[in-house]
């Protein structure tokens, strides 16, 4: 099956069914990229500034936790711009594995730290972190491997996906290795609210594209006008998510098949999870994680967990289960 098909397939059976749904991974083409860095920017959307801000405070603490000579492993690493706070107070790091889906940052951001720091090993792995990859073996020795997780994106995931992935983390880890995550936290609906559906309307472009990416990628017809970007905090839930809602009803048709909106009717494009200290610590625990330590900022807003994995046979390996 071509990428294309794929992601036709995806879109059909997301839409049949009877809350309609499109995967948020597909909010990232060239563009959904692009806006999503300028949302990590607005000042509504809290997340990547408190982060970095608690990075700064606790660079140091966060070094002593991981340890010296570290092996450095980092999921959909991007820019590396988060990554850079930590390496500058890591104690004599041994090795830095950025993976990442796009080659061009990818190469572009392992050139960068290379350059910064010329003692560090660094082997970009251009791939998809959700599927276990291999973990090349450095030539210099480390002591444990540390899976970096920072932006929340654990909070894109389903419960259970969560848990299933931060499993995967712990084998890649591996026995007496560590996991550092940042985790958004549960906190007034409107904050939240606005987090996701910001003034100037930045959001509500990057979850429209979605429906200009189909349109151009699938030959869909999704007037684009009779949809508007919405967020909602499901406090039971405890997800924030972001819909596309329908103004007018509206037939539109994908690859010859027909599907129907009525008026009010939305698409569900993305949930964003939140957990309190608490509630993360005990998910990471049922992966096979320790809890050690929880870094926050003073109005409680994001928080940084490192979790270790436990010595012994359970999680050893570093095969898939
Ligand atoms: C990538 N992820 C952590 C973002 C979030 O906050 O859930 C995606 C995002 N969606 C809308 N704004 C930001």
């Amino acid at each position: 099956m071509t990428e294309n098909e794929k992601f036709l397939d995806e879109v059909i059976s997301g839409l049949s069914q009877e809350q309609k749904t499109l995967p948020c991974k597909y909010l990232y083409d060239a563009r959904g990229s692009l806006l999503f860095e300028e949302i990590c920017e607005l000042d509504e959307y809290y997340p990547t500034r408190v982060e970095i801000a608690i990075m700064h405070r606790y660079a140091e603490e966060m070094s002593s936790r991981v340890g010296e000579e570290a092996l450095l492993i980092e999921y959909g690493s991007g820019s590396s711009r988060k990554t850079r706070l930590l390496l500058d107070s890591l104690r004599a790091p041994s090795c830095y594995v950025p993976i990442d889906i796009s080659p061009e940052i990818l190469a572009e951001s392992a050139a960068a730290i290379a350059k910064i720091y010329p003692d560090l090993e660094v082997h970009p792995l251009c791939a998809d972190y959700l599927s276990p990859v291999e973990i090349p073996t450095p030539e210099k020795d480390f002591r444990r491997r540390v899976v970096y997780f920072p932006g929340s994106t654990i909070g894109n995931f389903e419960p259970l996906e969560a848990l299933e992935f931060l499993a995967q983390m712990a084998r890649q880890a591996g026995s007496g290795g560590g996991v550092l995550i940042g985790v958004d936290l549960r906190k007034d609906s409107q904050v939240l609210e606005r987090a996701y559906d910001d003034a100037q309307g930045v959001t509500a472009q990057f979850d429209l594209n979605l429906l200009v990416r189909i349109n151009r990628e699938l030959g869909a017809d999704f007037p684009l006008e009779d949809f508007r970007h919405a967020a909602f905090w499901d406090r039971d839930l405890g997800r924030v998510e972001m819909r596309l809602v329908c103004k007018t009803a509206c037939r539109v048709d994908i690859a010859g098949q027909a599907f129907d909106f009525r008026a009010g009717e939305y698409i569900h494009t993305e949930s964003a999870y939140k957990y309190d200290v608490a509630e993360f610590a005990s998910l990471a625990t049922k992966a096979g994680l320790s809890p050690q330590t929880v870094w926050t900022d003073v109005s409680g807003k994001f928080s940084i967990h490192y979790l270790t994995v436990p010595d012994g046979p359970f999680l050893q390996s570093g095969s898939d289960r």
